[in-house]
């Protein structure tokens, strides 16, 4: 297990195929699922050489947190079908680590038991919003009450995603329980693969008017997760968010938009100067990957998949094995060009490669 690729190749072995499709699908003709790795690949680093590397700080301050390295955890749901604790474990991984996981409402695990697994972690809940508001409001105060630190808000998501092997491979019809929204008006819909994805609960009818009101119900900072573009952070910004995840859910929405990585420039030149913080998820697998997010302005990255292969690789020990090689991969490519701290990274060290060398 010396790579992220290792740790796939152990999910793909190991998960029940409905599940590892689960996780690894994209929708659609999945171009933006692809697109997201062949990004990172057409970006090249110049390295800085004979700098004095020898003491390397990956610290970083997110939202008011100090975490040792900026690397976390995004939001996926039905964790415990990796065959572990769910959750729990990556709750524990994150928090030993010292770094932050967003927890999905579609999670497996309540939002006060993950707390109560992490009490130290630095916990934020992603949030649907339902056509329910009660239930919306209920969630952000249950989150607010058991110390989570941030509500990040999914609006990419009016719909679900065409998610074509879903489809071809059929649901799980589980007794998969998700406790977050049980006891709600939510009800399961029979056969899909993400049992919470019902028409009837999701608000399509959603605007910035919404996030104004998600601002509303707590004292907790507002991160909105599915920003391509700089006018939709012109939009964010108007609403008076204090964070923004670009993000195309691992292209598992419209198939088609771009790749994170390559959204992120625009993104950051509109909050320049601004309070917001700019985060990506999609596609890192690399510490190279992680150091040109930083290096384009991201405040942190996030990982998805790779959180599952290491669930299913060892539960929580597999989670933090995960997180350990992206962060020693990150601390190896920041030497390697020159860079003793985060802060030292900065656009002029990227460049665009031929493609053909895909
Ligand atoms: C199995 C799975 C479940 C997901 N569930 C959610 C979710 O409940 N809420 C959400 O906002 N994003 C969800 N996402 C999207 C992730 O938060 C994230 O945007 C994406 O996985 C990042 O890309 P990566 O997997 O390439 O790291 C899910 C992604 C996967 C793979």
């Amino acid at each position: 297990m010396i790579s992220l690729d290792d740790f796939e190749k152990y999910a793909r072995d190991n998960l029940p195929k409905k599940v590892f499709n689960y996780v690894s699908n994209g929708a659609a003709d999945q171009q933006t699922l692809h697109d997201n790795r062949n990004a990172f690949k057409r970006l090249r680093i110049r390295p800085r050489v004979l700098r004095d590397v020898s003491k390397r700080d990956l610290s970083a301050t997110i939202i008011g947190q100090h975490v040792p390295f900026p690397i976390g955890i995004c939001p996926t749901a039905i964790q415990k079908l990796s065959g572990s604790d769910g959750e729990t474990a990556t709750a524990r991984a994150a928090s030993s680590m010292g770094t932050i996981m967003i927890l999905s409402t579609y999670a497996t695990c309540s939002i006060e038991e993950v707390a109560h697994a992490a009490p130290t972690g630095h916990l934020w809940l992603q949030m649907y919003l339902f056509t329910d508001r009660k239930l919306t409001a209920d969630l952000i105060h249950r989150a607010e009450r058991a110390g989570y630190k941030a509500i990040v808000v999914t609006i990419d998501s009016p719909i679900a995603g065409n998610r074509l092997n879903d489809e071809r491979y059929g649901g799980f019809n589980p007794a998969v329980r998700i406790p977050n929204v049980e006891g709600s008006s939510y009800r399961p819909v029979s056969g899909s693969v993400q049992p919470a994805y019902g028409p009837d609960e999701l608000s399509e009818s959603l605007t910035w008017s919404d996030i104004r009101w998600v601002k509303t119900l707590s004292s907790l900072p507002v991160i909105v997760k599915g920003i391509l573009s700089g006018d939709a952070a012109r939009e964010a910004l108007a609403a008076g968010v204090d964070g923004i995840l670009v993000s195309n859910h691992g292209g598992r929405q419209l198939d088609g938009v771009p790749a994170s990585i390559d959204a992120l420039a625009e993104v950051i030149a509109v909050t320049q100067g601004t309070n917001v913080e700019v985060y990506l998820d999609g596609g890192v697998r690399l510490g190279t990957d992680v150091l040109k997010a930083l290096a384009l302005g991201a405040r942190a990255v996030f990982i998805g998949r790779p959180v599952w292969w290491g669930l299913t690789y060892k539960g929580e020990e597999g989670v933090r094995k995960v997180l350990e090689l992206l962060r020693d991969e990150l601390s190896l490519a920041m030497a390697l060009s020159g860079c003793s701290s985060v802060g030292d990274l900065g656009p002029s060290m990227l460049t665009r490669g031929p493609s053909s060398n895909l």
